[in-house]
């Protein structure tokens, strides 16, 4: 099939002051899609001329984009999203533990999967790296669900022994072999990668995180996953708790878990010991900007990480953070920088969002662009989704100016198609999406509000 419409995607670091050269953006585009991969891109009228035999399917004005990457949230934390009044720790045990505990449950694994699943496709969002719960029912329950999607999913069973109420407790020794069990299950089956996940440095006993270390030895080609830095009070537990170690970061080197392969969730209050750590090791530091912004965490320091070379990821953190959206992750972001007197340009954060990430996978071949021979997973958006956009966008005279205008007063209600690999998965008439959520949330009518 031919997707027509106006096209945009990265074909180059999206991060630079003035990104000219790192995008191509054709008005009336034509991307030709066979099977699950991108085959061609170009002008519409080339295109068809081409491909004079292929179903032209017209998304008139909208803008065809990559599908959004979601660098790290977690799947387990559908219910607790929205949860009042609390800071990191206390969330966590007042709000995120119990929860989590229901997921020792099958069924409820593979309901929550379901529904995690369709409010991130119905965000935009194809590619998902997600922390499961302790239990490997709900590892098994995602990647299944992921499965029949065909969508690229990242994700583990959060390793963690101690602090944290018993029903939640694995052994060093399970969590090793449970994990390793996982991996050979899920890793690199369909388009499921398996993410080494000790939660982090409190939940883990030294024992543990040694394990985990050996873990990342035995498995290289694995990811690894954790939180790093995120609040003050978490950070001086921690070093509590690890009073030998140079500083947080040290504490996960030293066990052999931060490599180029390393996802590290917030990483905000970060010494420069820790900047040069990430730079050597070229771990990625992951922003989470509504959910820094809900937990009152702290001000990702954009600026300095990028300046550094440190490589970067952005996600939602959903349930600490409060949407699926990545549009409205990026609009947190900037409000976020604004703060800390850096103007984020929209072309780095759409950049971030797909490119950006899908390099910080290191699988900027799969996904993240419209280059020949990756993924069709592809966002279709539309900039006059509502009444506030449709009104300044009368005025927007520039792509930049779109994005922006997407970011600051788009979301979910802009995702007009997804495709993952190929299959359309979601159009947005309003009838379809009553019918969509209706269904899968048959009792509670307020979710229709998200329409
Ligand atoms: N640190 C350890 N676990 C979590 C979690 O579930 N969410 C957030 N935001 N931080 C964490
Ligand atoms: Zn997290």
């Amino acid at each position: 099939m031919i997707l027509k419409g106006r096209i945009f995607h990265f074909v180059d670091d999206g991060r630079k002051e003035n990104p000219e050269n790192s995008f191509e953006y054709f008005e009336m585009g034509g991307l030709v899609v066979c099977g699950e991969k991108i085959v061609d891109i170009g002008d519409f009228n080339k295109i068809i001329a081409k491909y004079s035999d292929h179903d032209v399917i017209d998304h008139k004005n909208n803008l065809i984009f990559p599908g959004f990457i979601d660098l790290h949230n977690h799947f387990p934390q559908v219910q607790v999203i929205s949860s009042y009044g609390t800071q990191l720790l206390e969330w966590l045990n007042k709000y995120t533990f119990p929860e989590e505990a229901k997921f020792i449950s099958e069924d409820y694994s593979k309901q929550q999967a379901k529904k995690f699943l369709e409010l991130l496709i119905t965000n935009g969002t194809t590619t998902s790296v997600s922390f499961c719960s302790v239990h490997k029912e709900s590892v098994n329950a995602l990647f299944q669900e992921a499965s029949k999607k065909n969508m690229c999913m990242i994700a583990g069973k959060v390793m963690m022994d101690r602090n944290a109420p018993e029903n939640l407790l694995d052994t060093p020794q399970s969590s090793y072999e449970d994990s390793q069990a996982l991996i050979s299950k899920w890793h690199k089956k369909n388009r499921n990668f398996y993410a080494i996940t000790p939660r982090f440095a409190i939940t883990s006993s030294p024992e543990q995180l040694k394990l985990a270390g050996e873990l990342v030895e035995n498995n290289p080609s694995c990811y690894i996953q954790t939180h790093l830095s995120e609040n003050r009070d978490e950070i001086e537990y921690t070093l509590s708790l690890y009073p030998n170690y140079r500083h947080y970061l040290d504490i996960y080197l030293q066990n052999g878990i931060v490599n180029n392969r390393s996802l590290l969730g917030h990483s905000i209050h970060l010494s420069g010991d820790e900047i040069s750590i990430f730079e050597q090791s070229q771990a990625v530091a992951v922003h989470c900007p509504t959910s820094n912004l809900f937990l009152g965490s702290g001000l990702f320091p954009l600026k300095e990480l990028n300046n550094s070379n440190v490589r970067l990821g952005i996600s939602t953190d959903v349930g600490g953070g409060t949407s699926y959206s990545m549009l409205n992750n990026l609009d947190a972001a900037y409000k976020i920088q604004q703060f800390r007197n850096f103007s984020l340009n929209p072309k780095f954060s759409f950049y971030w969002a797909t490119l950006g990430n899908a390099k910080s996978l290191g699988l900027e071949n799969q996904i993240g662009s419209f280059k020949i021979g990756t993924f069709a997973d592809i966002v279709v958006l539309d900039s006059l989704s509502n009444m506030v956009s449709r009104i300044r966008m009368e005025t927007c005279e520039s792509l930049d100016e779109e994005l922006f205008v997407l970011q600051t007063l788009g979301g979910v209600q802009s995702i007009k198609s997804v495709y993952i690999a190929g299959n359309s998965f979601f159009k947005a008439s309003i009838s379809l999406r009553v019918r969509l959520l209706t269904e899968l949330f048959p009792i509670e009518t307020p979710l229709l509000l998200e329409l």
